[in-house]
């Protein structure tokens, strides 16, 4: 009895772990859009921020979208507003917010001055990202650019790249590259 079971039973095993599998892995966007109900007013719903403290965060990579949030919600990153928001997030949210975020594009038009060297191989010339744990900087507001890298120079946020060369940073040049990356125009887009 038990052994013609076997192999039935190896038919459910498997089949349920392929489904746990999908069902881990599977970013929900529409779930995602729902999310961002919450995220809205600060963030838009395509992520071009309505206020100028809160990053532009449509396009972005998702994984650091989600990386951001998981910080904020373990208190490795604070901030007086996205801690409380993240607190109040799932692991499965986090990842269908960052997905509905990710899901769209960045158009970014470069109308003045000259790219910092020593930013362009993670951050772009054109301030888009290079790499999927790097964020996009192109016109993020000079406030919230020159917010962050003081804020991993002095130790308040903190990271094992970006607090060493925030680090090298005086406070005019902090405001001359926030200035550069703030003035580049972005339109960004749903897509599919
Ligand atoms: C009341 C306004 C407000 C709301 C609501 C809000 N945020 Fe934020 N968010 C901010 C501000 C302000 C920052 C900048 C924090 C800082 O200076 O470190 C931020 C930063 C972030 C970052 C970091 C981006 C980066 O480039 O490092 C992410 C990701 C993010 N928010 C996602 C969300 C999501 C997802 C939601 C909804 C679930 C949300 N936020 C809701 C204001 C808000
Ligand atoms: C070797 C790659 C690398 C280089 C070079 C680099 N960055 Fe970064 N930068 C990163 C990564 C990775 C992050 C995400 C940090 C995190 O996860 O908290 C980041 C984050 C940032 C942020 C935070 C943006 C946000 O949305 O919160 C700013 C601002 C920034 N970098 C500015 C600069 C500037 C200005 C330079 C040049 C002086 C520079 N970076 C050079 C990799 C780099």
């Amino acid at each position: 009895m038990v052994r013609r079971l076997i192999p039935y039973l190896m038919v459910l095993l498997l089949g349920g772990l392929m489904l746990a599998g999908t069902a881990a892995y599977a970013q929900d966007r529409d779930a995602g859009r729902k999310v961002a109900g919450m995220c809205r007013t600060c963030h838009g719903l395509d992520g071009y921020a309505k206020i100028p403290i809160a990053p532009h965060i449509g396009g972005e990579p998702a994984s650091y979208l989600a990386a951001q949030l998981q910080a904020f919600r373990s208190g490795v990153r604070k901030h007086e507003m996205m801690s409380v928001v993240a607190a109040s997030l799932s692991d499965a949210q986090i990842d269908n917010v960052a997905a509905w975020y990710a899901g769209h594009a960045v158009a970014a038009t470069v109308t003045e001055g000259e790219a910092p060297a020593a930013c362009t191989a993670c951050h772009g010339a054109d301030g888009m990202s290079q790499a999927e744990d790097v964020p996009n900087l192109a016109g993020e507001t000079n406030i919230y650019i020159d917010t962050q890298l003081k804020a991993f120079k002095r130790g308040k946020r903190r990271h094992e790249v970006m607090s060493d060369i925030a680090g090298r940073l005086d406070d005019t040049e902090i405001r001359m590259i926030a200035d550069y990356y703030a003035a580049i125009e972005i339109e960004i887009t749903q897509v599919d």
